[in-house]
């Protein structure tokens, strides 16, 4: 367990994903860490790589602070990387300049697939839990801490395609022609999905979220058998207590918004939702069975202060209408991540237009 004690003095989060009033809408940005930022660009220079810093609990800490140092963001998010689980498994992740993650082994075939098992949470990825311990000690209760992990599908794509993908040809050609081999590669990842979120829970991480960034590349037919089945044993099997000291689990999606309904009956706490869908439209569709987070298109930050400002205003007032009014159950977020070529001045005309904009 953390060593802190420090009671919480910003719970606007936790209060909108238990959809409770709030004074003001929360807000936090996927990737709010990150080179737009010069700080860590600085941070990564003398660390050497993206690789080095994640491994490395201080500089995981110092990276993860950067942003709450400069604006007044309602959540601080684990610096790390989705990619942690497999590379424990023995994938060995690697990044080349330019063209993103690698595995020095993918995983091509069943005799792969059958040597995968859970890593050991303190063992091999006790760096992680280090992390998550060290910057609540941090904090000291300045905002929660979300911590995360990829979902079992989308780890799954750059397992076996052994990087990023433009079609996925190798897991959807998998998933046709040995469909119980990919099931039991997700099987494992689930339950090392499983493991990593309630590790980083015990560590001290206030909500989790799990990341489905691939989740949209499939099928309806395919989504509901090799995603959503998975997502969903997430939400059933990953103890996360009850009432005030519940740790909501939000589901992010990129291209499922299709699958609102089945997502928002998962057990899930929050859903994330990328930016083609509207906030009331996704209202309706939820039924009230969960939060939302979202869903402003990141791309907005490229545009002028007013215009940031006049989008962010659209996305809360579309909620509220949806919502008979109320900003109840709405945490402010991109569509999704951040890029490294946006200005950090318009990330703080993004978060006070939101806090200016839902003050009672
Ligand atoms: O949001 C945050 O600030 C927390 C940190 C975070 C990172 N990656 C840091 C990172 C989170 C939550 C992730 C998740 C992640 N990683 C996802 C899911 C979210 C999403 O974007 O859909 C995925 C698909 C990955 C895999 C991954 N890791 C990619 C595609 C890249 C980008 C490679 C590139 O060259 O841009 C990474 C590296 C990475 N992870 C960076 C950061 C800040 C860039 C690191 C750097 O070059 O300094």
């Amino acid at each position: 367990m953390p060593t802190v004690t420090s009671p919480l003095r910003n719970d606007r989060l936790l209060r909108a994903l238990r959809r409770e009033p709030v004074d003001c809408t929360p807000v936090w940005l996927m990737r709010q860490a990150g080179r737009y930022l010069p700080e860590y660009r600085a941070t990564r220079a003398k660390a050497g790589s993206f690789l080095a810093m994640a491994k490395n609990p201080e500089i995981a800490c110092e990276v993860t602070l950067q942003p709450l140092r400069r604006f007044p963001l309602d959540a601080a998010i684990l610096f790390s990387d989705i990619l942690t689980i497999p590379d424990a498994m023995g994938l060995e992740l690697y990044f080349v300049e330019g063209e993103g993650p690698k595995f020095r082994h993918p995983v091509r075939d069943e005799a792969a697939i059958a040597r995968l098992a859970v890593p050991d949470m303190e063992q091999d990825l006790g760096y992680v839990m280090d992390a998550v311990r060290l910057i609540r000690r941090e904090l000291d209760g300045q905002v929660p801490l979300i911590g995360f992990s990829g979902s079992p599908w989308t780890l799954a794509c750059y397992m076996v395609e052994g990087g990023g993908s433009k079609d996925f040809a190798r897991i959807k050609a998998m998933a046709l022609n040995h469909p119980q081999a990919l099931h039991r590669l997700l099987e494992v990842t689930t339950d090392a999905v499983i493991a990593y979120l309630g590790a980083q829970r015990a560590a001290g991480a206030q909500a989790l979220q799990v990341f489905d960034t691939w989740g949209g590349v499939l099928s309806p037919a395919m989504y509901r058998e090799f995603s959503l089945r998975y997502l969903q044993r997430i939400a059933e099997g990953l103890e996360r207590g009850e009432g005030s000291e519940r740790t909501p689990l939000i589901l992010f999606g990129k291209g499922t918004g299709l699958h609102l309904e089945a997502l928002s009956q998962t057990g899930a706490d929050a859903l994330g939702l990328d930016w083609t869908l509207d906030l009331d439209e996704a209202l309706r569709r939820t039924g009230g069975r969960v939060a939302l987070q979202g869903n402003l298109d990141p791309t907005t930050l490229y545009a002028s202060p007013d215009a940031i400002a006049a989008a962010a205003a659209r996305v809360l007032d579309t909620y509220a209408a949806g919502n008979g009014g109320s900003r109840e159950g709405h945490v402010f977020n991109l569509g999704h991540g951040m890029s490294p070529d946006m200005d950090p001045a318009h990330v703080q005309v993004l978060v006070d237009a939101v806090h200016a904009h839902s003050q009672r």
